[in-house]
């Protein structure tokens, strides 16, 4: 019998069946082996995204966040989404390896969780558009009233929205725990993240089928470029009216 690397090519194709991560893809003439290097990147990239519901996503992510917090909610709410439509290579993605993210990552109050979150799901299915569409999703998130999610049957009453003008969770649920005069370890509080959860997988959701559809254009540019080194945009709430000038210009 034919050897290839140590296994049979029966144990190969038996493997395939059990579809063993990604050893063996279905293409139009049946069953295609891939070498191990290849399937250990996931196979083609990027991976096959089937348009998500929108709605759907972001009321399982608003779930999710009282179960795994913020960066779990928004990349489970669409990479779960997608094992069950699609199965592998997404079955293979262990989700409990996101809830490192939540307030702004273990609580460091860094990037907003939902945003690392929308980054990873979109890293995974659309690769370098995938950066593209993270991008934009911080924009829309710098500059929108958010929670804008209503959910159906709200475990905590809030009566604030607010603009945070930064994808720092520290900023944002700051600017927001002032507005509604609540301390962070408060029900509402709690209820605002999920909410906001929601507004953000349902976000790149409707960006991800724009792009599935052929139809998604970037529309936020590169901050490092425009600013000439990474930054956010609020200058003034850190610097005040004092903004350094660059270094070496
Ligand atoms: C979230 C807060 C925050 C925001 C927003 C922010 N910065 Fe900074 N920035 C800092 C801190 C803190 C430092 C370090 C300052 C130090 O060590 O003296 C810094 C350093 C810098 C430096 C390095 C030189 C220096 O004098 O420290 C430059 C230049 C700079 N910022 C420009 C900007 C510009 C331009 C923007 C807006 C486009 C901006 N920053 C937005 C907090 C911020």
């Amino acid at each position: 019998m034919e050897r290839q690397e140590g296994l049979t090519r029966r144990d190969l194709i038996l493997s395939a069946g059990k579809v063993v991560a990604g050893a063996a893809i279905i293409t139009a003439g049946g069953l295609t082996l891939v070498s191990d290097a290849e399937s250990s990147k996931g196979g083609k990239r990027p991976w096959p995204y089937t348009k998500l519901d929108p709605d759907e996503v972001a009321k399982w992510a608003y779930e999710d966040w009282y179960r795994h917090f913020c960066c779990h909610a928004v990349a489970a709410s669409i990479l779960s989404a997608l094992q069950k439509k699609i199965g592998e290579p997404y079955t293979s993605i262990p989700l409990d390896a996101f809830q490192f993210g939540h307030g702004g990552v273990v609580g460091w109050g860094t990037i907003c969780g939902t945003l690392l979150g929308a980054g990873i799901a979109t890293g995974i299915i659309a690769s370098h558009q995938g950066e593209k569409i993270a991008n934009d999703v911080i924009a829309w998130y710098a500059s929108t009233q958010l929670p804008i999610f209503k959910p159906d049957k709200p475990k905590a009453h809030i009566k604030n929205v607010s603009r945070s003008d930064s994808p720092l969770c520290h900023i944002s649920v700051g600017r927001w725990m002032k507005k509604e005069n609540v301390k962070f370890f408060s029900p509402p509080r709690k209820e605002r993240c999920a909410r906001l959860s929601a507004d953000v997988a349902r976000q790149t959701v409707i960006l991800l089928n724009a792009w599935a559809d052929g139809k998604y254009k970037p529309t936020h540019g590169s901050q490092a470029k425009t600013h000439q080194m990474p930054t956010m945009n609020n200058c003034t709430d850190c610097h005040g009216s004092n903004i350094p000038k660059l270094p070496g210009t």
